[in-house]
């Protein structure tokens, strides 16, 4: 977002200071029949011609931003690089074909390699929250308290199930909601962070709390919360 609102800054920035102003100064000499000094028609052009390889970059960080692919991964500045440089290129084969030259073919080479990469770079980082190894996990469940585990399960088939079960009973729900179900403890442990912001930090789940969760069980959840990252931390 901020290389967005820079580049979107410069192109105002073209326009409203080199481009208008030199325009009105031009129209100024040609009124007073004066010959314009070709150095504003120069500037203008060099402004206009930035701001047209800025425009996709600019739009695809307009898009981009509903789409986390792009974004939520570490190397997000890194493919933001190479979305500009593509859009460059893009732009460049044409201002070429448009300016009545041969189209620049070979910029098709840059263009499917860079985007590959950026497609390889989203990947390998996708953020994946909470998912623990096979091992950890059972680790975390040989140590954690079992009267703790035994209520907070209870609990979870009581106030939970109707919806995040892989088979929701919910009428009209086919899947669990975003893919969450709580079958086993193991699945409440691998989405431990999200149920404590859902259920103990916030009031958010369940939804207008409609299986009465009452405030003691939430602090059950924050109890399992707790003991999940008590055990994580004696671990590392
Ligand atoms: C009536 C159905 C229903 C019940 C009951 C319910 N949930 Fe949910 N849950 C949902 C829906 C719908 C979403 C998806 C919300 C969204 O898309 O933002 C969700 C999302 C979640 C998420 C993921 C949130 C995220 O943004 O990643 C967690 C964690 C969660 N619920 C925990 C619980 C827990 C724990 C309980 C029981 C105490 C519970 N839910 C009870 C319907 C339910």
């Amino acid at each position: 977002m901020q290389i967005g609102v820079t580049l979107g800054t410069i192109m105002v920035a073209n326009v409203l200071m080199i481009i208008i102003p030199g325009q009105k100064k031009v129209v100024a000499q040609l009124i007073a029949k004066e010959t314009p000094n070709p150095d504003f028609g120069i500037k203008a052009k060099q402004r206009s011609l930035h701001n047209n390889y800025l425009t996709l970059p600019v739009i695809f960080i307009m898009i981009g931003n509903h789409y986390p692919t792009a974004y939520a991964t570490s190397f997000s500045w890194l493919i933001i690089s190479l979305i500009i440089i593509v859009g460059a290129l893009i732009r460049h084969f044409f201002n070429e074909r448009h300016a009545g030259k041969k189209s620049p073919i070979w910029v098709i080479v840059p263009i499917v390699l860079l985007t590959l990469m950026s497609f390889v770079l989203s990947e390998v980082d996708t953020p994946k929250e909470d998912t623990f190894s096979p091992k950890k996990l059972s680790l975390i469940e040989s140590e954690f308290p079992n009267d703790l585990k035994e209520t907070v399960m209870e609990i979870t088939s009581y106030k939970c199930s109707t919806c995040h079960v892989k088979n929701p009973s919910w009428e009209g729900m086919l899947k669990p909601p975003k893919g969450v179900y709580f079958h086993e403890f193991k699945d409440l442990v691998n989405n431990y962070r999200g149920i404590y912001k859902q259920v103990a930090a916030s009031h958010a789940m369940p939804p207008g709390n409609i299986t009465f969760l009452e405030e003691e069980e939430r602090l059950v959840y924050a109890k399992f919360y707790h003991k999940v990252q008590e055990i994580l931390e004696e671990k590392n």
